[in-house]
């Protein structure tokens, strides 16, 4: 499987998420897995061409592989957009044609972008014309009373046409009225089969499928069917999977990192953010669920989201959580 400027096996991917997959919580998973692609929040076009880009775009070197997700659909826009993401280093641009929140539906954005598969091509066309990294779409399989069978198909079809080097698919249908954003990652069913149809169809194209997939066996289990599988959920709340990632999708032969390494890195990486003015719990609030399941873990996050919000916390406050975690019956 090829995606266009990089050779690529499988792929195991960290999905975007507003709010969520910042630049801090990219680090921290890239701590914990080399090879995974890591995406951003959701950034809009209009944002990157007359917002601060430092603040929006701006990354750790250690992020690679790292994919831009763009909102919109101006194609001249997101090809300005995509264009000032590749020269920021981002390895991939990746449209949104999946988000059904009120904000997105009002630009004309997002998941409403289902009905409109002409459109997503020709930003496709507009962003592959001027970059050189690949370009790839998000999208569901349907929304509202729309057929997914002709509704992903067309958006697939017409999308590769462009030149769109990789679709990932979050199996489920969103509603566009009467359900919040969070509603419409839970409510509307999976149908991962839908997916698998479209690669069983499509055995040349690189198809990522998405949505409920909550640990490696199921994502073994995925990628017997199709190209790339990708969490957002599983892999924020509990993200000691990632640790695994490299050895159990990519064949990696190095032991998975160790606790102890990882707290390293993190009270490095804070130190560093600290002293360039930023604020622990910015980066410590992605780490709340590093333990789950672990005895001790409940200190942790304790000590976590009540010490590390306060004024001129550091590092040693991720220490004394840890500590929480290694001796949890003398800290209870
Ligand atoms: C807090 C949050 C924010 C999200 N923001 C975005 C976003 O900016 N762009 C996007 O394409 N999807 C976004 N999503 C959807 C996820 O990328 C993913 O498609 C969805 O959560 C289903 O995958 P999961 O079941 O593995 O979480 C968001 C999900 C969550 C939980």
């Amino acid at each position: 499987m090829y995606i266009t400027g990089r050779e690529c096996g499988q792929i195991f991917a960290v999905a975007p998420m507003m709010d969520w997959s910042d630049r801090h919580c990219r680090f921290f998973h890239r701590v914990m897995t080399k090879k995974s692609l890591l995406y951003t929040e959701m950034v809009v076009a209009d944002a990157v061409i007359h917002g601060d880009r430092n603040y929006l775009l701006g990354f750790d070197g250690t992020e690679h592989p790292v994919a831009l997700q763009l909102g919109g659909s101006d194609p001249r826009k997101l090809a300005d957009a995509a264009q000032i993401g590749e020269q920021f280093g981002y390895d991939e641009i990746n449209l949104n044609v999946g988000c059904p929140s009120d904000r997105v539906q009002s630009g004309t954005f997002g998941a409403c972008l289902m009905r409109e598969p002409e459109l997503v091509a020709k930003c496709v066309a507009a962003m592959k014309a001027v970059v050189d990294v690949p370009v790839t779409v998000k999208c569901r399989i349907g929304v509202d009373d729309q057929d997914p069978g002709p509704a992903l198909d067309d958006l697939a079809k017409m999308t590769w046409e462009e030149g769109s080097d990789a679709i990932w698919v979050h199996a489920r249908k969103a509603w566009l009225q009467g359900l919040s954003p969070k509603e419409n990652r839970d409510i509307p069913p999976l149908d991962y089969d839908r997916v698998f149809r479209l690669k069983d169809e499509n055995r040349s194209r690189f198809i990522g499928i998405n949505g409920g997939v909550e640990n490696l066996i199921q994502v073994a289990e995925h990628l017997e069917n199709v190209d790339g599988c990708m969490l957002g959920r599983a892999a924020y709340h509990n993200p000691s999977l990632l640790r695994e990632v490299d050895q159990r999708v990519y064949g990696s032969s190095n032991e998975p990192i160790t606790y102890d390494a990882v707290i390293d890195a993190m009270c490095g990486y804070a130190e560093q953010h600290i002293s360039q003015g930023g604020r622990l719990n910015q980066i410590t609030r992605h780490m709340i669920g590093l333990f789950q399941g672990i005895p001790g873990a409940r200190g942790w996050r304790q000590v976590l989201s009540t010490e590390a919000v306060k004024p001129g916390a550091g590092s040693e406050v991720i220490l004394k959580a840890y500590e929480r975690v290694r001796e949890p019956a003398e800290a209870a």
